[in-house]
């Protein structure tokens, strides 16, 4: 990549349009690093390629130095960030910086409706009422405005809390069990509204449930009529929606991650194809023992039910009548989301396939989406897919996923383009993809186009893209697609920020005061902040012995791509993680998801049956009920934007 490239990769229009005012790429990076004067261990070499490859005249105003002493962290004009940051802590509760104010909303078995099944605290309530009520542990998040002051919010469920889901815990395995999980995934809409500066669910034709057995369609190159997709039922469900993606023409994406936890069998002679191994397979899964009463997830019986699940799913909110459908064109791995953005008219979605050492995609549609509806193609369906290739000089590369190239041919086993992305995870191993720390969500810049990714942690693969040996903090990557074109089939990448402590990492970004580990969620408000959530694991968090002392519950953070400044804008309560993240189109209404709050760690210690609450009882604190996840409605109480 030649100094020119970069030039002209600096969008002027782009830049000229963010209100956040964002320089070049290049200005970016020459600040912040200039600033902190050194990338420090494994992203040293990284760093002077990239800093090499961008030398240059500058396209855009260079950036004012930060404030001498004071840490980028001043409330001066024309900052992104203009809260002042919370401190970590380790209480059971939710903390926003001062004039903010955070407000529960749907709660886990809240009813879709009015006249819906009532929210049971001791958890008795049946698989029927909870398929009519908000799930477990809300995950990805979208507002779709349907008016001044009201809209549909679209979220998933990632997975369930096996003890906390039922009275007596899930010693005992039965069908209405498996039935009470099913139900307590998937994905709620509902509609809500602002009266009174408060937002609140109203009754609504919309208010939906999809969840694990709702019937569903599939499309693009993988049919249900697929020899391998062929099982006892018609295809239902999806199952642990993770993170999600939203379209321009105003549908839904829910990814399906850790589905193959779900699968197993007692069959003892049963053992996992090549294929079913390198998704994870195993007889024992997740350990939830549905197969034990359903045999629908008992992989010796049924194995093509398998490869129903691993797809990015489209809803419709607006339709409440239409099948969740599976854009088969995106591949199958355990897709963190889908980060839909629009280049020369085409749609590109960027996914993360969150595994230690896998890898990440992205799908540019084949001509512009309106074109292809125009002509009745769905614009997932028609597309190229490829994975990303991280080379250590900072340069790139897609590699497209096509049947026929490549290695990709009949002479190397490789039947048609549904073989293909039925095994997508093979098929980018033969294109020598680089393995990640665990790919979770990205971000797209609204300004500038530049692509952000969490890698939460993981053990470090032997190249630049994944600096540290092993990661147990993880890192964000970034990268500009040439010319500023995401359509684009190569790239500059560099990191921009290890995430930790430095008391106990010396590499770590973030100021002391702004430490955190396992960044995860993440999303660009319209002004351009960068909207980091955190999810260390349960078994790290809070402990000193692990380095996560200082760094506290899991939380959300704000940073200023320009300047790399980070600020901690949110602590949640113990046991949980902070995903989920949208916001009305003004940026006055902030919604965030609490995800399995309560849930056994081991600093804490383990819900029972007997005791639910034996980690956290937010946010109903009541002495007899137990924690619930649910989602946060933020506003600023002089009625600002969120982050200013
Ligand atoms: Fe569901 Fe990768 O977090
Ligand atoms: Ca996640
Ligand atoms: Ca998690
Ligand atoms: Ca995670």
């Amino acid at each position: 990549m030649t100094v020119d490239d970069v030039a002209r990769g600096a969008d002027p229009e782009d830049v000229s349009t963010n209100p956040s005012g964002n320089p070049a790429f290049r200005d970016v990076a020459e600040a912040r690093w200039t600033r902190r004067s050194v990338i420090r261990g494994g992203t040293v070499a990284a760093a002077a390629g990239f800093l090499a490859a961008t030398a240059g005249p500058a396209a855009a105003a260079p950036l004012a130095p930060a404030p001498a002493g004071s840490g980028g962290r001043g409330h001066g004009r024309g900052r992104l960030l203009g809260f002042a940051p919370v401190p970590a802590g380790s209480a059971d509760e939710v903390v926003v910086p001062e004039g903010y104010v955070a407000e529960v909303l749907i709660p886990w078995g809240t009813p879709l409706n009015s006249r819906g099944p009532e929210w049971r605290k001791d958890a008795s309530n049946t698989a029927a009422e909870q398929a009519q009520q908000i799930g477990m542990h809300h995950d990805g998040m979208h507002f779709f405005p349907s008016g001044r002051g009201e809209g549909l919010l679209v979220l998933n469920h990632e997975y369930v809390d096996r003890t906390l889901l039922y009275p007596d815990g899930d010693a005992v395995m039965t069908k209405e069990k498996v039935d009470k999980a099913l139900a307590a995934h998937g994905v709620s809409v509902v509609k809500i509204e602002q009266s009174g500066g408060r937002w609140r669910q109203v009754d609504s034709r919309y208010n939906r449930r999809v969840t694990g057995s709702t019937p569903v369609a599939f499309s693009g190159p993988v049919r249900a009529d697929h020899p391998l997709l062929r099982s006892g039922d018609k295809p239902m469900g999806t199952l642990n929606n993770c993170s999600n993606g939203y379209t321009p023409w105003g549908t839904y994406l829910a990814c399906e991650e850790n589905w193959n936890g779900y699968f197993g069998t007692g069959n003892a002679s049963w053992k996992p194809t090549a294929e079913q191994a390198r998704y994870g397979v195993v007889a024992e899964g997740f350990g939830y023992r549905w197969h034990a009463a359903d045999p629908r997830f008992d992989v010796a019986v049924n194995p093509n039910e398998l490869n129903r699940f691993g797809w990015v799913v489209e809803i419709d909110p607006f339709d409440p009548k239409a099948a969740p459908v599976k854009r088969t064109a995106l591949g199958r791995v355990k897709h963190e989301g889908a980060t839909v953005t629009e280049s020369r008219g085409r749609v590109v979605v960027y996914t993360g396939d969150d595994q230690d050492g896998e890898y990440v995609y992205k799908f540019v549609g084949s001509a512009p989406w309106r074109r292809l509806r125009t002509l009745r193609k769905d614009p997932l369906d028609h597309g190229t897919l490829y994975v990303a290739r991280f080379d250590d000089d900072g340069s790139g590369t897609w590699l497209p996923l096509t049947f026929g190239t490549g290695p990709l041919t009949a002479a190397n086993g490789w039947k048609d383009q549904a073989d293909v992305l039925l095994r997508t995870r093979t098929a980018a191993d033969a294109l020598g993809a680089t393995r990640m720390d665990r790919p979770e969500w990205v971000a797209v810049n609204p300004g500038n186009k530049d692509v952000y990714l969490t890698l939460t942690n993981g053990s470090g693969w032997d190249n630049k893209a994944n600096p540290r040996k092993p990661n147990p903090y993880g890192h964000i990557i970034r990268w500009r697609e040439k010319g500023g074109d995401n359509t684009a089939t190569s790239f500059e990448w560099d990191i921009f920020v290890l995430a930790g402590d430095p008391a106990y990492d010396p590499e770590a970004g973030p100021a002391a005061e702004d430490a955190f580990g396992s960044p995860d969620g993440l999303w660009f408000d319209r002004d351009g902040r960068l909207w980091i959530q955190t999810d260390v694991s349960n078994s790290t968090q809070n402990r000193a012995d692990r380095g996560h002392d200082n760094i506290g519950n899991n939380q959300m953070l704000a940073a200023d791509p320009r300047t790399g400044e980070i600020r901690r804008f949110l602590v949640g309560p113990r046991g949980c993680e902070v995903t989920g993240i949208s916001t009305t189109p003004d940026g006055r209404t902030m919604f965030v998801n609490i995800q399995h709050p309560g849930e056994a760690t081991t600093f804490w210690g383990t819900p029972t049956p007997q005791n639910p609450r034996a980690v956290s009882n937010w946010p109903d604190f009541d002495p007899a009920g137990r924690p619930r996840p649910a989602t946060l409605v933020i506003r600023k109480k002089d009625g600002g934007v969120i982050g200013t």
